[in-house]
């Protein structure tokens, strides 16, 4: 059997006469960009978040980059970003020539460490990225009472690339920051077929910063007011976003029904091999990535791929080791849970499509694999 990590021509069959429309439509219209199609997006996700605005933009990596931006930080500041994430999330960091603090991480939900969080924060912190990495929603409360207690003004920006339409408490993510920033790039919960992505904000002023930022700094067409970049979200994409985010919840409710799948037949094998992910009452996942800690990770990753499965890993190396940040001066040992849990952790595949018996075969191929090892 094969299994690839995410199989999106599955998916693109299961819709493909509303995407054939929605693509035929953009193309009719030849409105590729800032066209009526991504206003629409725009509306539609901006209220399914909750939001009062919400700006298309290239990417991901973009609307973090744009969205710090608009922040307007003096130069020498500081923002905390945890050291298991997409390197995205610093790199937005470097880009406006700030510099990225890591933090190390906890072990129960792989987000930040809340003691190491409050020994990092100093007088030039301006910023915290709360990530909710794997679709897993932060702790969120417990940052927002820290960034508190220090009594200097820190915004909270969510990293929202991995979790869209995942819970926290009763609202989703997306509404606890200055900003948040969501990414469509197409293996995503909700992905568009090339890259693209979101700043949602109830900020009015970051809103029309963000505005004229995305297109060259212009407030009108051809007056420029400040040095901007070109980063849209174009209609085709928007177009095809709006078909998918009608099946959003359900693609995530099947998410979290095939990880509770996997929970319960990985629990079964032998303890102390193997942990699956801890779920949290009132922080519910949407499961973007399926991540176990394992022993013999990779005697077990390269097992899995030798049978045809399709798992990764996220993310090999912390970010404080890659050699982007050398300059920083960070050495092995300075986070010691992220770098253990680096070597530990294997994601499996999951997508809306996954099948019981594909499941079924990837957990009898992880016990085979700890029978024999
Ligand atoms: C946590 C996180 N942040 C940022 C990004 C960047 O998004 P994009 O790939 O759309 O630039 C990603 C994408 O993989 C991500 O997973």
């Amino acid at each position: 059997m094969q299994i690839p990590f995410v199989d999106l021509k599955t998916q693109y069959q299961t819709i493909r006469k509303d995407i054939n429309k929605a693509i035929s439509t953009v193309i009719n219209t030849s409105q590729f960009i800032q066209g009526e199609e991504t206003k629409r997006f725009e509306e539609e996700f901006g209220k399914y978040i909750s939001t009062k605005y919400c700006l298309g933009v290239n990417s991901g990596t973009d609307a973090l980059i744009l969205g710090i931006r608009a922040l307007g930080l003096p130069s020498g500041s500081e923002i905390i970003v945890p050291a298991n994430t997409f390197i995205a999330t610093a790199l937005a960091v470097s880009e406006n020539d700030l510099k990225p603090v890591f933090v190390d991480i906890d072990e129960t939900d792989y987000g930040m460490e809340l003691s190491d969080l409050k020994r990092k924060i100093t007088s030039r912190t301006r910023a915290v990225i709360a990530v909710h990495l794997y679709g897993q929603p932060e702790k969120l409360d417990e940052i927002k009472k820290i960034i508190k207690k220090s009594k200097q003004k820190i915004y909270l920006i969510e990293d929202a690339c991995q979790a869209h339409g995942a819970f926290y408490k009763t609202k989703l993510v997306g509404n606890f920051g200055i900003f948040a920033a969501f990414s469509f790039y197409p293996g995503k919960n909700l992905g568009a077929y090339g890259d693209g992505g979101a700043i949602v904000t109830n900020d009015k002023k970051i809103a029309e910063k963000v505005k004229f930022l995305r297109e060259y700094g212009q407030k009108k067409k051809y007056y420029h007011i400040t040095v901007g970049v070109n980063s849209r979200l174009d209609s085709l994409q928007a177009a095809i976003l709006k078909v998918k985010l009608k099946h959003l919840d359900k693609w995530n409710g099947k998410r979290q029904e095939i990880a509770k799948i996997y929970s319960t037949l990985l629990d079964k094998l032998s303890p102390h091999i193997l942990y699956t992910p801890k779920i949290f009452k009132d922080r519910q996942s949407v499961f973007h990535l399926y991540v176990v800690r394992v022993k013999k990770r990779d005697g077990l990753l390269k097992y899995l791929q030798e049978n045809g499965i399709q798992a990764l890993i996220h993310y090999p190396t912390p970010l404080h080791l890659q050699k982007t940040y050398s300059f920083l001066g960070y050495k092995k040992g300075d986070l010691p849970i992220v770098e253990g849990v680096a070597e530990q952790i294997i994601s499996l595949p999951i997508f809306p499509d996954l099948t019981k018996k594909q499941i079924k075969y990837i957990v009898k191929k992880i016990a085979d694999f700890y029978e024999k090892n």
